[in-house]
Parts: structure tokens; C-alpha cells; sequence
């Protein structure tokens, strides 16, 4: 679809400053729009098929954005927090502009892979229980873990507690440490209920003390971003999230 719009909102957009930068940008005679300098920043433009030029520099628009995160511990994921920082605000403001949302919810003291996406129906594929999406947590838990722990998860924990009550599907759970004091865990769920992980920990007596997404699906993590870091996706990556689970326990 053609994507029509004002000049100055397409460079905006673009993060080539506020609207008002970016006006003077055009002011000065520094953009360019299909091979002629742009005299009004309120010119209609393809944000698509216009080839816009700022300097000698080309401007790419895409019409869908997907960031992968490291998301840190002590941001909220949601849009917007009138208190609190959210993993929004660790984006430039194009991203909230072509309308990405975190495509599901990490605790705010959990940290790890988080796909923001402006692609409802990708977000809807992770997010919805239907499709299967495994996702694979690193957790580290107060006291030891045993084989009593992973036939637990692999049967189906029932979970009650102050938030409820739930049956929680069979979870693979793969004990990597364990000490009387601590022990560390990989666990793959296939749904992602309030608290989910903490609750299942909790269920088995242990609290979760600290916990790190992994893997959505077949997508990993990039180990190359610290927490607080973010790059867009490759399309290989994109091709990863769109396909049928690959694997069933
Ligand atoms: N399970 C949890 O308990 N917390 C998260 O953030 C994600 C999964």
C-alpha cells in the first residue's frame, strides 16, 4: 500500500530529528526528493517508493520494524508508564511511531529476549498459545533441584497460589547446577501466563531469583547485546519467528 505522507513526518520518523529540525533541514536546502532538493517540508511523498536523499545520504523507510532486545532488569514492558521507564523508552522514537509493541511481557526483574515488532500478527503468533512458541528461560533458584523437579514440570505442574489457579502444560526443565543454597535451570515453556515460570518454581517450593529469557521459538538471543541493547532483526531471524514450532517435547 502506498504510504503517503508529509515530508517533515517522514524524516522525523526516520530519526533525522524533531519536526522542527527537521524543517530546517529542508530550510537549508539539504534534502532531496527523487533527484530534486525539496522546497516545502510539507510536500506529499511516497515514504516507500520516494527516493529521499538528506545530504548525500539515502533514507530507507521500511513499513514494518522488528527490534530484538536484551531486555535489562528494572524496565516495565508495556507502551508507556507515566512512572516508570519502559522498554520503549530505550528506543528512538520511530520505533513507537510505526507503532512497534513489545510482543508479549518479561517481569520487570527478568531480563533477556524480548521481540518489539510493528507486525500485529507476528507478535500475535508469540504471544498466543495456539501456535506453540516455546520459550526457553535461564533460571537460578534458592536450593537444590532434582530429577523429582523435572518429571514435576515434564507432567504438568498445578499451579494455585494468591494469582490463581492454572494447569500448566508439560515443561521441559534441565538442571544445569545445583547447590543446597542455589541451583540453575534451562526450562522451556509452551505458554506464558502471569508469572508463569516463578509460579511453576514456586510450586515446587523453590523462588526464582533469577531469571533470563533465552529463546522464543527458534530465535535466540544475540549474545553480542548486553542488557539495555537492541539491533533490528535480519530477515533470517523474522523467517525463524514466522515458522511452525520446529520441535515438540
Ligand atoms: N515467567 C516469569 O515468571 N516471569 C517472566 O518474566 C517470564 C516468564
Amino acid at each position: 500500500m502506498a504510504q503517503r505522507m508529509r515530508l517533515d513526518k517522514l524524516l522525523a520518523m526516520l530519526g533525522e530529528g524533531t519536526r522542527t529540525q527537521v524543517r530546517d533541514l529542508v530550510r537549508a536546502g539539504r534534502v532531496r526528493v527523487d533527484g530534486a532538493v525539496a522546497r516545502d517540508a510539507g510536500m506529499q511523498v511516497n515514504a516507500e517508493e520516494s527516493q529521499v536523499f538528506v545530504d548525500s545520504r539515502a533514507l530507507h523507510y521500511k513499513p514494518v520494524r522488528h527490534v530484538m532486545m536484551n531486555k535489562p532488569q528494572g524496565v516495565l514492558t508495556a507502551a508507556r508508564d507515566k512512572r516508570q521507564k519502559t522498554v520503549m523508552d530505550l528506543l528512538p522514537p520511530l520505533y513507537p511511531a510505526m507503532g512497534c509493541m513489545p510482543a508479549g511481557r518479561l517481569d520487570k526483574d527478568t531480563e533477556g529476549l524480548l521481540v518489539i515488532t510493528s507486525d500485529g500478527q507476528l507478535a500475535h503468533r508469540i504471544i498466543s498459545p495456539r501456535h506453540d512458541v516455546g520459550k526457553v528461560y535461564l533460571a537460578r533458584v534458592d536450593g537444590p533441584l532434582a530429577e523429582e523437579d523435572v518429571r514435576a514440570f515434564a507432567k504438568g505442574l498445578s499451579i494455585s497460589d494468591a494469582d490463581g489457579e492454572f494447569e500448566a502444560r508439560p515443561a521441559r526443565l534441565e538442571i544445569l547446577n545445583v547447590s543446597p543454597q542455589e541451583s540453575e535451570a534451562r526450562v522451556r515453556v509452551m505458554e506464558g501466563k502471569y508469572h508463569q515460570v516463578k509460579r511453576m518454581f514456586a510450586s515446587r517450593g523453590r523462588q526464582v531469583v533469577y531469571l533470563k529469557r533465552l529463546q522464543i521459538g527458534a530465535l535466540s538471543l544475540d549474545p553480542a547485546l548486553l542488557p539495555g541493547q537492541w539491533r533490528e532483526m535480519t530477515d533470517e531471524e523474522i523467517a525463524l519467528l514466522e515458522q511452525d514450532a520446529p520441535q515438540q517435547d
